[in-house]
């Protein structure tokens, strides 16, 4: 099949083309380079059936002749802003990174007729909703950072094109993900810090904060199984592991990896890294076990797997 991967050069798109291109696939990669770069997919520039192009996502005339010239048949959009901190403070990032360029998709995949789009969508959708276990069909969904009100919208947007075109759309909300190709989040701060000052580590909030981290490939795995299906019409998923790891682990986790020993924590305090976090959150994963998938790792699994080769990255 012809795919085009929007966002491709990315953490987790440069190991998604990895595995499209095994299966057989032609990949057509499109990114801005604004956080991945062509160093992520260097390692397929040989390959014949692999394409990058540095294009604008949210150029809607851009996508339409891309879809055109390189006759393609499925989408895989994950073109977006993965800085969700930066865009606390200039919500246009947002706006055009992450909604607009879903649109110039959608647009451009009508226009072209093609029927079959996987989205990366996230957990931010839901909002702040302590104690709750999120299922895919709750109601009253209010984002909290601006990059989910753009996912959420985004959303929305599929599930129309999806009625007024006759379009099948899988629809992924993805949890905390991590993995040997990772370049920003929580580990990552946290091996610069102490890189810089081994003695002392700044831990935004009180450490409390507790999320579901995926490995990268677990969570490549479950994209190949599910996108591929051929559901009809807009299916979403939960995507996550078994546990969570609160950040203050992470932190130790981070020391373990690192060999240090009585680094000094300094808390900012409150409950939240920062407006617009979502603290803590808990998937009902009941509707993707039912596929048969299941993460190969848990969340501390992933974190301790994902050290092992972060640490000497950094
Ligand atoms: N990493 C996570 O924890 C996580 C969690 C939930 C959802 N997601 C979603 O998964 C997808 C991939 O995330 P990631 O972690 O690989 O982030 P990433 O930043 O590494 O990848 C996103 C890619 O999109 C590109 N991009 C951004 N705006 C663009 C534009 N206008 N035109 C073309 N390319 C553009 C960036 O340059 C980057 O290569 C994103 O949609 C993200 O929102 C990620």
């Amino acid at each position: 099949m012809k795919i085009l991967i929007t966002g491709g050069a990315g953490f987790i798109g440069s190991c998604l083309t990895g595995r499209l291109l095994e299966q057989g696939h032609t990949v057509v990669c499109v990114d801005n380079f604004t956080l991945g770069s062509p160093e992520n997919v260097s390692v397929y520039k040989n390959n014949r059936e692999y394409r990058l192009l540095e294009a604008d996502a949210s150029d809607t005339e851009a996508m339409e002749q891309i879809l055109r010239e390189y006759a393609i048949e499925a989408v895989f959009h994950l073109a977006a802003n993965s800085d969700i901190q930066k865009s606390g403070k200039n919500p246009g990032i947002d706006f055009t990174n992450t909604f607009v360029t879903t649109y110039s998709v959608l647009e451009g995949m009508r226009r072209c007729g093609i029927k079959r789009l996987f989205f990366a969508s996230t957990s931010a959708v839901y909002g702040d909703r302590p104690g709750e276990k999120l299922r895919e069909d709750a109601g009253g969904l209010a984002p909290v950072s601006y990059y989910g009100g753009a996912k959420l919208a985004s959303e929305a947007f599929i599930s129309s094109y999806a009625y007024m075109n006759g379009l099948d759309a899988v629809v992924f909300r993805f949890p905390n993900v991590i993995g040997p190709g990772l370049t920003h989040g929580v580990i990552f701060d946290f091996i610069r810090k102490l890189e810089k000052d081994p003695g002392r580590l700044e831990i935004l909030g009180d450490g409390t904060q507790n999320k579901p981290y995926i490995y990268v490939e677990d969570l490549v795995d479950a994209i190949m199984q599910i996108a591929f299906a051929g559901e009809k019409g807009v299916s979403i998923y939960n995507l996550g592991v078994e546990g969570s790891t609160s950040v203050k682990e992470i932190a130790d986790f981070v020391c373990e990896a690192m060999g240090l020993s009585g680094v000094c924590y300094q808390f900012t305090g409150g409950n939240r890294g920062w407006k617009g976090d979502v603290p803590t959150f808990q998937y009902d994963l009941g509707k993707i076990h039912q596929t048969g998938w299941r993460a190969g790792h848990t969340s501390h699994e992933a974190v301790k797997e994902t050290l092992k080769h972060v640490v000497e990255r950094v």
